[in-house]
Protein backbone atom coordinates (compact mmCIF):
# COMPACT_ATOMS: atom_id res chain seq x y z
CA UNK A 1 0.00 0.00 0.00
CA UNK A 2 1.18 3.36 -1.09
CA UNK A 3 3.45 5.07 1.57
CA UNK A 4 1.66 2.24 4.13
CA UNK A 5 -1.22 4.36 4.17
CA UNK A 6 -4.06 3.00 6.22
CA UNK A 7 -7.86 3.32 6.61
CA UNK A 8 -8.50 6.09 9.08
CA UNK A 9 -11.27 4.44 10.61
CA UNK A 10 -12.25 7.54 13.21
CA UNK A 11 -12.74 9.16 9.27
CA UNK A 12 -14.67 6.62 8.31
CA UNK A 13 -17.21 6.24 10.96
CA UNK A 14 -17.49 10.30 11.69
CA UNK A 15 -19.38 9.93 8.02
CA UNK A 16 -21.91 7.60 9.32
CA UNK A 17 -24.46 8.82 12.05
CA UNK A 18 -25.95 5.32 12.92
CA UNK A 19 -22.41 5.27 14.81
CA UNK A 20 -23.65 8.33 16.88
CA UNK A 21 -27.16 7.69 16.94
CA UNK A 22 -29.11 6.75 20.55
CA UNK A 23 -30.49 3.59 19.23
CA UNK A 24 -27.87 2.08 16.70
CA UNK A 25 -24.91 3.27 18.75
CA UNK A 26 -24.66 0.64 21.04
CA UNK A 27 -24.65 -2.42 18.57
CA UNK A 28 -21.39 -4.01 17.31
CA UNK A 29 -22.84 -4.53 13.51
CA UNK A 30 -21.89 -7.67 11.79
CA UNK A 31 -25.01 -7.78 9.52
CA UNK A 32 -23.85 -5.65 6.75
CA UNK A 33 -24.50 -8.74 3.95
CA UNK A 34 -28.17 -8.06 4.69
CA UNK A 35 -27.73 -4.16 4.49
CA UNK A 36 -25.42 -1.62 5.18
CA UNK A 37 -25.34 1.81 6.99
CA UNK A 38 -25.34 5.38 5.01
CA UNK A 39 -22.85 7.89 5.31
CA UNK A 40 -24.23 11.98 5.52
CA UNK A 41 -23.68 12.55 2.33
CA UNK A 42 -26.29 10.01 0.92
CA UNK A 43 -29.15 11.27 3.66
CA UNK A 44 -28.14 14.92 2.78
CA UNK A 45 -29.08 14.16 -1.09
CA UNK A 46 -31.93 12.43 0.12
CA UNK A 47 -33.09 15.12 2.55
CA UNK A 48 -32.86 17.67 -0.35
CA UNK A 49 -34.83 16.03 -3.04
CA UNK A 50 -37.37 15.40 -0.89
CA UNK A 51 -37.31 18.97 0.50
CA UNK A 52 -36.52 20.83 -2.64
CA UNK A 53 -37.15 18.50 -6.19
CA UNK A 54 -39.76 16.07 -5.29
CA UNK A 55 -41.80 16.34 -8.32
CA UNK A 56 -42.18 14.41 -11.44
CA UNK A 57 -38.74 14.82 -13.02
CA UNK A 58 -37.52 15.73 -16.91
CA UNK A 59 -40.13 18.76 -17.09
CA UNK A 60 -39.09 22.22 -17.77
CA UNK A 61 -39.39 23.77 -15.26
CA UNK A 62 -36.66 24.58 -12.51
CA UNK A 63 -37.24 22.09 -9.94
CA UNK A 64 -38.08 19.10 -12.34
CA UNK A 65 -35.23 20.14 -14.07
CA UNK A 66 -32.84 19.82 -11.75
CA UNK A 67 -34.65 16.21 -9.99
CA UNK A 68 -34.18 14.76 -13.55
CA UNK A 69 -30.56 15.89 -13.52
CA UNK A 70 -29.85 14.37 -9.88
CA UNK A 71 -31.20 11.24 -10.62
CA UNK A 72 -29.30 10.71 -14.10
CA UNK A 73 -25.99 11.91 -11.84
CA UNK A 74 -26.26 9.63 -9.56
CA UNK A 75 -26.77 6.30 -12.56
CA UNK A 76 -23.52 8.53 -14.61
CA UNK A 77 -21.31 8.25 -11.46
CA UNK A 78 -22.04 4.49 -10.24
CA UNK A 79 -21.53 3.95 -14.18
CA UNK A 80 -18.20 5.49 -13.83
CA UNK A 81 -17.57 3.71 -10.41
CA UNK A 82 -17.57 0.19 -11.92
CA UNK A 83 -16.59 1.45 -15.69
CA UNK A 84 -19.71 1.17 -17.53
CA UNK A 85 -21.95 3.67 -19.91
CA UNK A 86 -24.79 5.63 -18.65
CA UNK A 87 -26.80 3.41 -20.85
CA UNK A 88 -25.35 0.33 -19.44
CA UNK A 89 -27.45 0.74 -16.19
CA UNK A 90 -30.02 -0.25 -15.15
CA UNK A 91 -32.05 0.67 -11.87
CA UNK A 92 -34.99 -0.81 -10.04
CA UNK A 93 -35.90 -1.93 -6.66
CA UNK A 94 -33.58 -4.36 -5.55
CA UNK A 95 -30.97 -7.29 -7.27
CA UNK A 96 -34.16 -10.33 -7.39
CA UNK A 97 -36.02 -7.73 -9.45
CA UNK A 98 -33.47 -7.03 -11.50
CA UNK A 99 -32.72 -11.00 -12.23
CA UNK A 100 -36.25 -11.84 -13.05
CA UNK A 101 -37.17 -8.91 -14.95
CA UNK A 102 -34.23 -9.79 -17.72
CA UNK A 103 -34.99 -13.12 -17.48
CA UNK A 104 -37.98 -12.18 -18.70
CA UNK A 105 -36.57 -10.71 -21.48
CA UNK A 106 -33.97 -12.98 -22.77
CA UNK A 107 -36.84 -15.55 -23.17
CA UNK A 108 -36.52 -14.46 -26.71
CA UNK A 109 -32.75 -15.69 -26.99
CA UNK A 110 -32.98 -19.04 -24.79
CA UNK A 111 -35.60 -21.03 -26.49
CA UNK A 112 -36.56 -24.51 -25.64
CA UNK A 113 -34.38 -27.37 -25.69
CA UNK A 114 -31.40 -24.60 -24.62
CA UNK A 115 -29.53 -25.24 -21.86
CA UNK A 116 -28.28 -22.83 -18.79
CA UNK A 117 -26.43 -23.32 -15.28
CA UNK A 118 -27.30 -21.96 -12.28
CA UNK A 119 -24.83 -22.74 -9.25
CA UNK A 120 -25.67 -23.98 -5.98
CA UNK A 121 -23.53 -21.68 -4.58
CA UNK A 122 -25.62 -18.42 -5.18
CA UNK A 123 -28.59 -16.37 -3.19
CA UNK A 124 -32.39 -17.53 -4.93
CA UNK A 125 -32.25 -14.33 -6.69
CA UNK A 126 -29.60 -15.71 -9.45
CA UNK A 127 -30.61 -18.77 -9.72
CA UNK A 128 -34.73 -18.93 -9.44
CA UNK A 129 -35.14 -16.22 -12.07
CA UNK A 130 -33.20 -18.48 -14.49
CA UNK A 131 -34.70 -21.97 -13.15
CA UNK A 132 -38.09 -20.13 -14.18
CA UNK A 133 -37.02 -20.88 -17.74
CA UNK A 134 -37.78 -24.60 -17.57
CA UNK A 135 -41.39 -24.33 -17.45
CA UNK A 136 -40.98 -23.08 -21.26
CA UNK A 137 -38.63 -26.10 -21.76
CA UNK A 138 -35.09 -24.74 -21.12
CA UNK A 139 -32.65 -27.51 -19.50
CA UNK A 140 -31.38 -26.58 -16.22
CA UNK A 141 -27.82 -27.68 -15.17
CA UNK A 142 -26.73 -27.16 -11.65
CA UNK A 143 -22.71 -26.28 -11.50
CA UNK A 144 -22.62 -27.88 -7.62
CA UNK A 145 -20.09 -26.42 -5.50
CA UNK A 146 -17.25 -29.34 -3.64
CA UNK A 147 -19.14 -30.38 -0.76
CA UNK A 148 -15.42 -30.51 1.54
CA UNK A 149 -14.44 -27.09 0.38
CA UNK A 150 -17.92 -25.02 -0.60
CA UNK A 151 -15.86 -23.95 -3.51
CA UNK A 152 -17.04 -24.02 -7.09
CA UNK A 153 -14.67 -25.22 -9.01
CA UNK A 154 -14.05 -24.29 -12.75
CA UNK A 155 -13.47 -27.55 -13.60
CA UNK A 156 -16.64 -28.65 -13.23
CA UNK A 157 -18.24 -25.83 -15.07
CA UNK A 158 -16.39 -26.98 -18.15
CA UNK A 159 -18.14 -30.31 -17.97
CA UNK A 160 -21.29 -29.12 -17.96
CA UNK A 161 -20.90 -26.54 -21.11
CA UNK A 162 -22.08 -27.72 -24.13
CA UNK A 163 -22.86 -26.37 -27.45
CA UNK A 164 -26.74 -25.76 -26.36
CA UNK A 165 -25.28 -23.62 -23.11
CA UNK A 166 -26.88 -20.03 -23.65
CA UNK A 167 -25.88 -18.71 -20.14
CA UNK A 168 -24.22 -19.22 -17.09
CA UNK A 169 -25.40 -17.46 -14.03
CA UNK A 170 -22.73 -17.35 -10.98
CA UNK A 171 -22.23 -15.25 -8.09
CA UNK A 172 -18.85 -13.24 -7.40
CA UNK A 173 -19.04 -13.92 -4.08
CA UNK A 174 -21.47 -16.35 -2.28
CA UNK A 175 -23.09 -14.56 0.53
CA UNK A 176 -22.42 -17.51 2.63
CA UNK A 177 -19.23 -18.85 1.76
CA UNK A 178 -17.78 -15.68 1.26
CA UNK A 179 -15.22 -16.85 -1.20
CA UNK A 180 -14.14 -14.52 -4.81
CA UNK A 181 -15.03 -16.61 -7.60
CA UNK A 182 -12.64 -15.79 -10.21
CA UNK A 183 -15.57 -14.32 -12.80
CA UNK A 184 -13.33 -12.97 -14.93
CA UNK A 185 -11.30 -16.32 -15.97
CA UNK A 186 -15.29 -18.03 -16.10
CA UNK A 187 -16.28 -15.03 -18.32
CA UNK A 188 -13.76 -16.03 -20.62
CA UNK A 189 -14.57 -19.90 -20.49
CA UNK A 190 -18.17 -18.74 -21.11
CA UNK A 191 -17.50 -16.85 -23.66
CA UNK A 192 -15.38 -19.48 -25.68
CA UNK A 193 -18.26 -21.47 -25.36
CA UNK A 194 -20.27 -18.91 -27.17
CA UNK A 195 -22.65 -18.49 -24.16
CA UNK A 196 -23.46 -15.39 -22.17
CA UNK A 197 -22.41 -14.86 -18.73
CA UNK A 198 -24.35 -13.34 -15.74
CA UNK A 199 -22.63 -12.14 -11.85
CA UNK A 200 -24.37 -11.37 -9.05
CA UNK A 201 -22.30 -8.83 -7.52
CA UNK A 202 -24.29 -8.43 -4.59
CA UNK A 203 -22.13 -9.85 -1.87
CA UNK A 204 -18.95 -8.32 -3.67
CA UNK A 205 -19.95 -4.89 -4.73
CA UNK A 206 -19.70 -3.70 -0.86
CA UNK A 207 -16.20 -4.06 -0.82
CA UNK A 208 -14.75 -2.81 -3.74
CA UNK A 209 -16.84 -1.56 -6.70
CA UNK A 210 -16.17 -4.00 -9.57
CA UNK A 211 -14.72 -3.36 -13.02
CA UNK A 212 -17.44 -4.65 -15.38
CA UNK A 213 -15.15 -4.09 -18.79
CA UNK A 214 -11.72 -5.63 -17.37
CA UNK A 215 -14.57 -8.72 -16.16
CA UNK A 216 -16.20 -9.19 -19.49
CA UNK A 217 -18.92 -10.48 -17.88
CA UNK A 218 -22.48 -9.83 -19.85
CA UNK A 219 -24.04 -8.89 -17.16
CA UNK A 220 -23.84 -7.91 -13.42
CA UNK A 221 -26.63 -6.89 -10.98
CA UNK A 222 -25.44 -5.75 -7.30
CA UNK A 223 -27.95 -3.80 -4.73
CA UNK A 224 -27.27 -0.38 -3.59
CA UNK A 225 -28.21 -0.48 -0.07
CA UNK A 226 -25.28 -3.17 0.87
CA UNK A 227 -22.87 -0.77 -1.13
CA UNK A 228 -23.87 2.26 1.41
CA UNK A 229 -26.78 4.01 -0.82
CA UNK A 230 -30.32 3.49 -1.19
CA UNK A 231 -32.20 0.42 -1.57
CA UNK A 232 -32.00 -0.28 -5.24
CA UNK A 233 -30.25 -2.51 -7.31
CA UNK A 234 -28.56 -1.72 -10.06
CA UNK A 235 -27.87 -3.72 -13.47
CA UNK A 236 -25.26 -3.53 -15.59
CA UNK A 237 -25.68 -5.25 -19.18
CA UNK A 238 -23.17 -5.06 -22.42
CA UNK A 239 -24.84 -2.32 -24.83
CA UNK A 240 -24.55 -4.41 -27.46
CA UNK A 241 -26.73 -7.18 -26.54
CA UNK A 242 -29.48 -4.38 -24.11
CA UNK A 243 -30.08 -2.97 -27.55
CA UNK A 244 -31.76 -5.88 -28.88
CA UNK A 245 -33.73 -7.19 -25.97
CA UNK A 246 -37.40 -6.48 -26.03
CA UNK A 247 -39.00 -3.41 -24.83
CA UNK A 248 -40.91 -4.27 -21.36
CA UNK A 249 -41.79 -0.91 -20.65
CA UNK A 250 -44.78 0.81 -22.22
CA UNK A 251 -45.22 0.40 -26.65
CA UNK A 252 -44.32 4.04 -27.23
CA UNK A 253 -40.70 4.55 -25.59
CA UNK A 254 -39.84 1.35 -27.54
CA UNK A 255 -37.33 3.92 -29.20
CA UNK A 256 -35.70 4.57 -25.80
CA UNK A 257 -32.28 3.19 -24.73
CA UNK A 258 -32.13 0.06 -22.88
CA UNK A 259 -32.48 1.36 -19.46
CA UNK A 260 -35.98 2.36 -20.16
CA UNK A 261 -36.90 0.21 -21.83
CA UNK A 262 -36.11 -3.53 -20.25
CA UNK A 263 -38.36 -2.41 -17.17
CA UNK A 264 -41.96 -1.94 -16.99
CA UNK A 265 -41.87 2.04 -15.38
CA UNK A 266 -38.99 4.37 -13.98
CA UNK A 267 -36.73 3.40 -10.96
CA UNK A 268 -37.54 5.24 -7.64
CA UNK A 269 -36.63 9.18 -7.87
CA UNK A 270 -35.45 10.07 -5.00
CA UNK A 271 -33.52 6.93 -4.49
CA UNK A 272 -31.68 7.25 -7.80
CA UNK A 273 -30.88 10.81 -6.80
CA UNK A 274 -29.23 10.09 -3.59
CA UNK A 275 -26.92 7.35 -5.12
CA UNK A 276 -24.82 10.87 -5.79
CA UNK A 277 -24.14 10.75 -2.23
CA UNK A 278 -22.39 6.60 -2.54
CA UNK A 279 -20.46 8.57 -4.99
CA UNK A 280 -19.10 11.54 -2.90
CA UNK A 281 -18.20 9.13 -0.06
CA UNK A 282 -15.94 7.41 -1.79
CA UNK A 283 -14.52 10.70 -3.42
CA UNK A 284 -14.28 12.11 0.26
CA UNK A 285 -12.63 8.90 1.42
CA UNK A 286 -10.07 9.15 -1.65
CA UNK A 287 -9.32 12.75 -0.77
CA UNK A 288 -8.58 12.31 2.58
CA UNK A 289 -6.43 9.27 1.88
CA UNK A 290 -4.69 10.17 -1.13
CA UNK A 291 -3.05 13.31 -2.25
CA UNK A 292 -2.96 12.79 -6.34
CA UNK A 293 -6.24 14.69 -7.47
CA UNK A 294 -5.24 14.04 -11.40
CA UNK A 295 -6.77 10.49 -11.65
CA UNK A 296 -10.27 9.21 -12.69
CA UNK A 297 -13.25 8.35 -11.09
CA UNK A 298 -12.48 4.50 -11.75
CA UNK A 299 -8.95 5.18 -11.04
CA UNK A 300 -9.81 6.65 -7.26
CA UNK A 301 -12.09 3.66 -6.70
CA UNK A 302 -9.26 0.78 -7.23
CA UNK A 303 -7.44 2.95 -4.91
CA UNK A 304 -9.79 2.84 -2.49
CA UNK A 305 -10.63 -0.67 -3.20
CA UNK A 306 -7.12 -1.70 -1.52
CA UNK A 307 -7.65 0.42 0.88
CA UNK A 308 -10.30 -1.29 1.91
CA UNK A 309 -8.98 -4.30 1.49
CA UNK A 310 -6.08 -3.83 3.57
CA UNK A 311 -8.64 -3.42 6.14
CA UNK A 312 -10.94 -5.73 5.52
CA UNK A 313 -8.94 -8.52 5.70
CA UNK A 314 -6.76 -7.62 8.59
CA UNK A 315 -10.72 -8.20 10.48
CA UNK A 316 -11.46 -11.30 9.09
CA UNK A 317 -8.00 -13.08 10.13
CA UNK A 318 -8.84 -11.84 13.88
CA UNK A 319 -11.80 -13.51 13.53
CA UNK A 320 -10.77 -16.50 11.61
CA UNK A 321 -7.79 -16.82 13.94
CA UNK A 322 -10.00 -17.31 16.98
CA UNK A 323 -12.59 -19.45 15.41
CA UNK A 324 -10.50 -21.81 13.69
CA UNK A 325 -8.42 -21.99 17.39
CA UNK A 326 -12.32 -23.17 18.63
CA UNK A 327 -12.78 -27.26 17.95
CA UNK A 328 -16.46 -27.01 18.09
CA UNK A 329 -16.80 -24.39 15.40
CA UNK A 330 -16.53 -25.34 11.81
CA UNK A 331 -15.73 -22.39 9.02
CA UNK A 332 -17.46 -22.42 6.18
CA UNK A 333 -14.83 -21.36 3.39
CA UNK A 334 -11.21 -20.04 3.10
CA UNK A 335 -9.92 -19.86 6.66
CA UNK A 336 -7.39 -17.06 5.74
CA UNK A 337 -8.31 -14.14 4.28
CA UNK A 338 -5.05 -12.63 1.60
CA UNK A 339 -4.42 -11.12 -1.61
CA UNK A 340 -8.45 -10.35 -2.18
CA UNK A 341 -9.93 -14.31 -2.28
CA UNK A 342 -12.96 -13.57 0.21
CA UNK A 343 -15.08 -11.25 1.28
CA UNK A 344 -15.34 -10.50 5.38
CA UNK A 345 -18.94 -12.46 5.32
CA UNK A 346 -17.68 -15.28 7.54
CA UNK A 347 -20.46 -18.16 8.04
CA UNK A 348 -19.72 -20.79 10.89
CA UNK A 349 -21.70 -23.46 12.17
CA UNK A 350 -21.27 -24.78 15.93
CA UNK A 351 -21.38 -28.37 17.10
CA UNK A 352 -24.15 -29.68 19.31
CA UNK A 353 -25.50 -25.77 19.34
CA UNK A 354 -28.16 -24.82 17.12
CA UNK A 355 -26.96 -21.30 15.42
CA UNK A 356 -30.50 -19.60 16.60
CA UNK A 357 -28.88 -20.51 20.17
CA UNK A 358 -25.74 -19.02 19.57
CA UNK A 359 -26.87 -16.03 18.09
CA UNK A 360 -29.41 -15.53 20.76
CA UNK A 361 -26.76 -15.10 22.98
CA UNK A 362 -24.38 -12.78 20.77
CA UNK A 363 -27.49 -10.61 20.36
CA UNK A 364 -27.83 -10.74 24.40
CA UNK A 365 -24.69 -9.03 24.11
CA UNK A 366 -25.54 -5.78 21.89
CA UNK A 367 -23.93 -7.71 18.53
CA UNK A 368 -26.19 -7.06 15.77
CA UNK A 369 -25.86 -10.30 13.97
CA UNK A 370 -28.30 -13.27 12.85
CA UNK A 371 -28.26 -17.00 11.45
CA UNK A 372 -30.33 -18.85 8.69
CA UNK A 373 -30.20 -19.58 4.88
CA UNK A 374 -30.07 -15.85 3.74
CA UNK A 375 -31.82 -17.12 0.93
CA UNK A 376 -28.81 -19.46 -0.44
CA UNK A 377 -30.67 -22.54 0.58
CA UNK A 378 -29.30 -25.07 -2.16
CA UNK A 379 -25.85 -24.25 -0.30
CA UNK A 380 -27.51 -25.18 3.10
CA UNK A 381 -28.51 -28.35 1.56
CA UNK A 382 -25.29 -29.14 0.19
CA UNK A 383 -23.51 -28.82 3.09
CA UNK A 384 -26.08 -30.74 5.06
CA UNK A 385 -26.38 -27.57 7.58
CA UNK A 386 -30.39 -27.55 8.85
CA UNK A 387 -31.97 -25.21 6.15
CA UNK A 388 -33.75 -23.37 8.97
CA UNK A 389 -31.51 -22.81 11.50
CA UNK A 390 -28.34 -22.63 8.79
CA UNK A 391 -25.45 -20.96 9.58
CA UNK A 392 -24.07 -18.15 11.95
CA UNK A 393 -22.89 -14.94 9.79
CA UNK A 394 -20.58 -12.36 10.73
CA UNK A 395 -20.37 -9.81 7.87
CA UNK A 396 -18.13 -6.47 7.77
CA UNK A 397 -17.32 -3.67 5.59
CA UNK A 398 -14.77 -1.11 6.07
CA UNK A 399 -15.93 0.96 8.72
CA UNK A 400 -16.09 -2.00 11.22
CA UNK A 401 -13.53 -2.15 13.97
CA UNK A 402 -11.15 -4.39 15.29
CA UNK A 403 -12.53 -3.51 19.00
CA UNK A 404 -15.80 -4.78 17.32
CA UNK A 405 -13.96 -8.02 16.24
CA UNK A 406 -13.09 -8.34 19.70
CA UNK A 407 -16.27 -7.66 21.16
CA UNK A 408 -17.93 -10.22 18.77
CA UNK A 409 -15.01 -12.67 19.63
CA UNK A 410 -15.32 -12.01 23.31
CA UNK A 411 -19.58 -12.95 23.42
CA UNK A 412 -18.38 -15.90 21.46
CA UNK A 413 -15.99 -16.85 23.73
CA UNK A 414 -18.59 -17.46 26.44
CA UNK A 415 -20.28 -19.63 24.64
CA UNK A 416 -18.26 -21.96 23.33
C1 LIG B 1 -25.53 -12.60 -2.90
C2 LIG B 1 -26.90 -12.00 -2.96
N1 LIG B 1 -27.53 -11.94 -4.14
C3 LIG B 1 -28.74 -11.40 -4.27
C4 LIG B 1 -29.39 -10.86 -3.19
C5 LIG B 1 -30.76 -10.26 -3.39
O1 LIG B 1 -30.68 -8.88 -3.39
P1 LIG B 1 -32.00 -8.00 -3.29
O2 LIG B 1 -32.40 -7.98 -1.87
O3 LIG B 1 -31.55 -6.66 -3.79
O4 LIG B 1 -33.00 -8.63 -4.17
C6 LIG B 1 -28.80 -10.89 -1.93
C7 LIG B 1 -29.49 -10.33 -0.77
O5 LIG B 1 -29.16 -10.56 0.36
C8 LIG B 1 -27.51 -11.47 -1.82
O6 LIG B 1 -26.88 -11.53 -0.64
Amino acid sequence: MENNIKLDLNFVRNQFPSFNHEVSKNINFFENAGGSYVPNTVIDKLNNFMIQTKVQPYADFETSKIAGEQMDQGIKLFAEMINANFDEIIMSGSTTMNMYVLSNALQNMILPGDEIICTNQDHEANIGAWRRLSKKGVIVKEWRINEETAELEIDSLKELLSPKTKLVAVTHASNIVGSNNNIKKISEIVHNNNSLIIADGVSYAPHGFPDVKDLDVDFYSFSTYKTFGPHLGLLYGKYEILKNLPNQNHEFVDDEIPNITLNPGGPNHEETACLVGVSEYFDNLFYHHFQNTNINHRKRIEKINDLITQHEEKLSNILLDFLKSKKKVKIIGKKISENKNRAPTISFTVKNETSKKVCDHLVSDKIGIRNGNFYAWRIMDALKIDREDGVIRASMVHYNTENEVYSLINSLEKIL
